[in-house]
């Protein structure tokens, strides 16, 4: 597991200059994306690079981490509104291929064939990852089997408090998930986590230095063979 240690804007860039270095290589390549704060400005990196030319995302396929349940593609808290409001309505990929878990209608038949179809376009080259406070990686809470593949789950307290800042109030964040699982993420066969802020320590510590343990489902992410966590000095705190 690689370390890179500096302030968040030169991080997301790095971050986002793996990826375009991927998709230059591979225009076809399967990126594996993610939601919530940490991504952000990776997104914002990937879509200026676009912009400016320096690479296209026309033949890629894309599959998302996780989805509420729920919430339909529409709600501006659901993760498919947020990932065209963040990064693909702003490059050049085709929609058709971008791959966002359902939370409503038969979300659970298109749950069930999602590993399926990542096998099916090839298996993911690239996958962002952020981390929860308590570890989780995707929506894989502590106590998630290693060998999970895609499957419904229940958000922890922490879990549901952490995201409570994105909704108006802390009923209105759904309480289950669509998550890919600890398995679907290690097939993927580079991966790069993000993580910034002194919340994040603890959940960093378990990843880089603790035990591999289900109570903390990140620390199974040392059993890959191409990882590299992107930290900033106060997610990094505890391990130095
Ligand atoms: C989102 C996801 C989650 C987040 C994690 C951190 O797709 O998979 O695991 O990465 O909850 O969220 P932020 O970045 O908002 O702190």
């Amino acid at each position: 597991m690689k370390v890179v240690v500096n302030n968040e804007d030169v991080i997301s860039q790095f971050i986002a200059d793996e990826f375009i270095k991927v998709v230059n290589e591979k225009p076809n390549a399967v990126l594996g994306l993610a939601t919530g704060t940490s991504p952000l400005k990776v997104y914002a990196d990937m879509a200026k690079a676009n912009k400016e030319g320096k690479v296209s995302f026309k033949n890629c396929t894309t599959f998302n981490l996780d989805e509420y349940v729920g919430l339909e593609g529409t709600h501006n808290q659901s993760y498919r509104y947020f990932m065209n409001e963040n990064l693909f309505n702003h490059i050049d990929i085709d929609k058709k291929n971008t791959n966002v878990l359902l939370g409503v209608g038969d979300y659970k038949a298109f749950m069930n064939k999602y590993d399926q179809m990542i096998k099916d376009a090839g298996g993911i080259d690239i996958q962002i990852l952020g981390i929860g406070s308590d570890g989780h990686i995707a929506f894989n809470e502590p106590g998630t089997p290693f060998d999970s593949l895609t499957h419904e789950t229940e958000l922890t307290k922490q879990t549901i408090k952490d995201n409570s800042r994105l909704f108006n109030n802390i009923s209105e964040v759904p309480t289950r998930a669509i998550t890919m699982g600890l398995k679907s993420i290690m097939n993927a066969r580079k991966i790069v986590l993000i993580a910034t802020g002194k919340n994040k320590a603890k959940a960093v510590y378990g990843l880089i230095k603790g035990p591999i343990t289900e109570d903390m489902p990140c620390s199974i992410l040392q059993k890959h063979h191409d990882v590299t966590v992107y930290v900033d000095e106060d997610a990094y705190s505890l391990v130095k």
